[in-house]
């Protein structure tokens, strides 16, 4: 049998999303900042993210097809939702879920830099860095987790746990099976 393992609470999330959303205003201040999450797993993260942060933002999204059902990436990455907004000569800040092999920051980050952004930085909810590689620059890391599939706190498993309050690393039993009741 399989199970889900806390690995970040909700009151030290919480403690993070204060401590980087106070660094990203500090950064920030003076400037206008255009706030980019990343679908669907940013979502629960960038809705606290925001309302932390003392600046003003504009807020778009954008989506690529990822993961799927596999807990593995898939090497190849696709534009499924566009942003909306024009980000030309503006500083976006783009909020990713997790960066883990770096291959779909990257693509983000090109693609925006193609949109003539003035700048893009990178905010992640998670920084995997063991997995790296591509060499992707990640200037602001709410909480690092060496290992483990997670779920919870907007990460999904074929959709599942969005909804979770924390952070919980999935186990999956020897046939390949998750059963996290
Ligand atoms: P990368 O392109 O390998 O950096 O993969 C990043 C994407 O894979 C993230 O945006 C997540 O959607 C997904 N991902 C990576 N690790 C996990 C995990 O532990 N749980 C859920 N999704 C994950
Ligand atoms: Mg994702």
């Amino acid at each position: 049998m399989g199970s889900r393992v806390l690995r970040v609470s909700e009151s030290e999330i919480a403690e993070r999303v204060s401590e980087i959303a106070k660094t990203i205003s500090l950064d920030y201040r003076g400037r206008e900042l255009i706030v980019v999450g990343v679908l669907k797993g940013a979502f629960v993260f960038l809705a606290d993210l925001v309302r932390k942060l003392t600046i003003p933002v504009v807020l778009d999204f954008i989506q690529v097809a990822s993961y799927g059902a596999s807990m593995t990436s898939s090497g190849t990455i696709s534009l499924k939702l566009p942003i909306s907004m024009d980000v030309k000569g503006k500083d976006v800040l783009l909020v990713e879920d997790i960066v883990d092999t770096g291959g779909t920051i990257r693509f983000l980050l090109d693609h925006i830099l193609s949109l003539g952004a003035a700048s893009v930085a990178v905010c992640a909810m998670i920084d995997k860095p063991e997995r790296r590689k591509v060499e992707v620059p990640v200037r602001y890391v709410c909480l690092r987790v060496p290992e483990g599939f997670l779920v919870g706190y907007g990460l999904d498993h074929a959709e599942r746990y969005r909804e979770l309050p924390g952070i919980y690393e999935l186990i999956t039993d020897a046939s390949g099976e998750n059963h996290p009741e």
